[in-house]
């Protein structure tokens, strides 16, 4: 009772942490294309243009979610420790259980109409051409960057033939140029990667295990441009998720790591001997610090030990 008395107090001041410590970024050498989709995280309110691009993709998302219970494939992630002990860009891991999801799920499954438009502000202020999502679903994450005004081709790979379909119906609703792989992720980049343009933006979007995360991104890595945005999703889904996090993090292969606590955003910068300058944007972006425990799974040291 008293912690429901206190909980708009307690809302209004981390508010008023959160707007000081936006206010502080500029002048600390925050990046400047990371800026406006940072703003939005707090203000959520993004201009006309690109609210009217989420009110489009989000009746999209309603009207996939009225076919309620009809079920379609979907791969889930893996438990931790699937995909070995060792992240190397030779690894194949592994693809998690074939699951049947309703359309209910999978329209909440895509990225909310607040990250959608958080990521579209990303890729339009940092004028990202060539984009490659992993992980489709029903193409809501896709039509959100894909939508951006200086997108030139959306590539996107999803293992479900049903998805696949059900996003390239999605997709050309917002999307100028998009093309959906209907692949596990490593076949996908056996075809993809020798001829793919340099990739500006990348997003990783499934098989939600550290081990996998690390092998798509060194597999992806030398195929992007420098300044190139690499978004990881759901970085705090589970402690095997938030160990890949904090190992990439280390690397010096990007010049800033934002953590936003439900997905974290890199720079990459081509060449770096050092690791990048790390943000913790969880208090603007209003999320905790606490990490899931998907289906009751442990860390991947313990689930090996099962
Ligand atoms: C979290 S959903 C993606 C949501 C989507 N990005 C959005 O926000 O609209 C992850 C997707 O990745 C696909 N997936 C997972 N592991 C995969 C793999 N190894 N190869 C191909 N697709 C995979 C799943 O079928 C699922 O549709």
């Amino acid at each position: 009772m008293l912690k429901n008395a206190l909980r708009p107090f307690v809302l209004g001041a981390r508010k008023i942490v959160a707007r000081s410590k936006l206010r502080s970024l500029p002048g600390n050498g925050f990046p400047q294309i990371a800026l406006p989709a940072t703003a939005y995280l707090l203000s959520e309110r993004a201009d006309v243009p690109a609210e009217k691009i989420a009110d489009r993709i989000e009746a999209e998302r309603k009207r996939l979610a009225s076919f309620g219970s009809q079920k379609v494939d979907i791969l889930y992630s893996p438990k931790p420790g699937s995909a070995g002990s060792e992240a190397t860009v030779d690894l194949r891991p592994s693809h998690g259980e074939i699951m049947q999801f309703t359309m209910e799920q999978v329209a909440r499954t895509g990225k909310t109409r607040r990250w959608g438009l958080f990521m579209h502000l990303l890729a339009r202020e940092h004028r990202s051409a060539n984009l490659l999502e992993l992980g489709t679903c029903a193409g809501i994450s896709g039509s959100y960057i894909g939508s951006s005004p200086h997108c030139r081709h959306l590539t996107t790979i999803e293992g479900s033939p049903a998805l696949a379909e059900l996003a390239r119906s999605v997709l050309p609703l917002t999307v100028k140029n998009p093309t959906v792989v209907n692949s596990l992720f490593d076949e996908a980049l056996d075809v993809i990667l020798p001829t793919i343009e340099p990739i500006d933006f990348l997003f990783i979007d499934g098989h939600h295990e550290k081990i996998a995360t690390i092998h798509y991104w060194q597999r992806i890595r030398s195929k992007l441009n420098d300044g190139a945005l690499v978004v990881f999703d759901d970085i705090s889904w589970s402690q095997d998720m938030r160990n890949g996090w904090n190992e990439i993090v280390r690397e010096p292969h990007f010049s800033h790591a934002m953590d936003f606590g439900v997905v974290g955003v890199c720079i990459y910068r081509k060449g770096g001997t050092n690791p990048p300058r790390q943000w913790d944007l969880r208090t603007v972006a209003g999320v905790g610090k606490g990490v899931g425990n998907p289906h009751g799974w442990k860390t991947r040291e313990a689930a090996v030990a099962d």
